[in-house]
């Protein structure tokens, strides 16, 4: 498809007056939550992996996890109260069902994984710090549950991994095969200024135009 072609598939998937890209708030949290995850799940698998030592690894991974709690809570407020940029046309009603679907999934399992975490903990009856502050138990003490808590964490960490696999191969065939500018909506870099039908102040590049007063 030629560059011009390209272009005004763009301009259709973003209409004049519509952001072409999430916030900068929302983008900042996507990257520094999407760094953080991945840490926690290689945590995670180098605890029971017996990798390193896993007193230190458990010491980290708690803390961490509590701050994906934190930031996956504000991100899904910050998500229902302000609207997405509009997906591209390349995208068809299906492709965009999967998406909506996937990204539902990926912030519940944020949400839940640290929860399911935490109650873990609480059902182990082993103290729970966090910076100095004794964190309550959110369910009773239980062997059964604690055992149960622990297999429910190790499946969302397995799905995890698997939705956030498939999360980045989807962006990846987008932004090298399909080039339709999925990728800008997240982008940290600013979205390049697209072409529109509208005339330009400029006949040819970097000359102005007669008449044109803009800066
Ligand atoms: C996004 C957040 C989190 C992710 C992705 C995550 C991921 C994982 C993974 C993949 C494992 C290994 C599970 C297995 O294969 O059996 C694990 C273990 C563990 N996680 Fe998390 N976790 C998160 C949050 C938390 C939180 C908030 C806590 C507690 C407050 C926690 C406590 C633990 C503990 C104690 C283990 C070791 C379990 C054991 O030794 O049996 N996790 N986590």
């Amino acid at each position: 498809m030629s560059e011009a072609a390209a272009d005004d598939r763009e301009v259709l998937a973003s209409p004049a007056g519509e952001p072409a890209q999430f916030p900068l708030f929302s983008r900042w949290l996507h990257w520094v939550m999407a760094g953080l995850v991945v840490v926690m799940l290689f945590i995670g698998a180098g605890m029971m992996a017996s990798l390193g030592d896993y007193r230190f690894l458990v010491s980290v991974h708690k803390p961490l996890g509590m701050g994906v709690l934190a930031l996956a809570v504000i991100r899904l407020m910050y998500r229902l109260t302000h609207r997405a940029p509009p997906l591209p046309r390349s995208m068809n009603r299906t492709e965009r069902r999967a998406a909506t679907a996937s990204e539902c999934l990926l912030y519940g399992l944020m949400v839940a994984q640290p929860l399911v975490g935490w109650a873990m903990v609480s059902a182990s009856d082993t103290p729970f710090e966090l910076g100095g502050v004794h964190m309550p138990a959110i369910v009773p003490p239980d062997p059964g549950l604690y055992s149960a808590l622990r297999e429910t964490h190790a499946v969302f960490g397995y799905a995890l991994f698997l939705l956030f696999t498939m999360h980045m191969l989807a962006v990846l065939a987008h932004a090298l095969v399909l080039r339709d500018g999925l990728l800008t909506r997240m982008a940290l870099w600013r979205r390049p200024r697209i072409r529109t039908a509208a005339p330009s102040r400029f006949s040819h590049r970097g000359k102005r135009r007669e008449g044109s007063n803009a800066v």
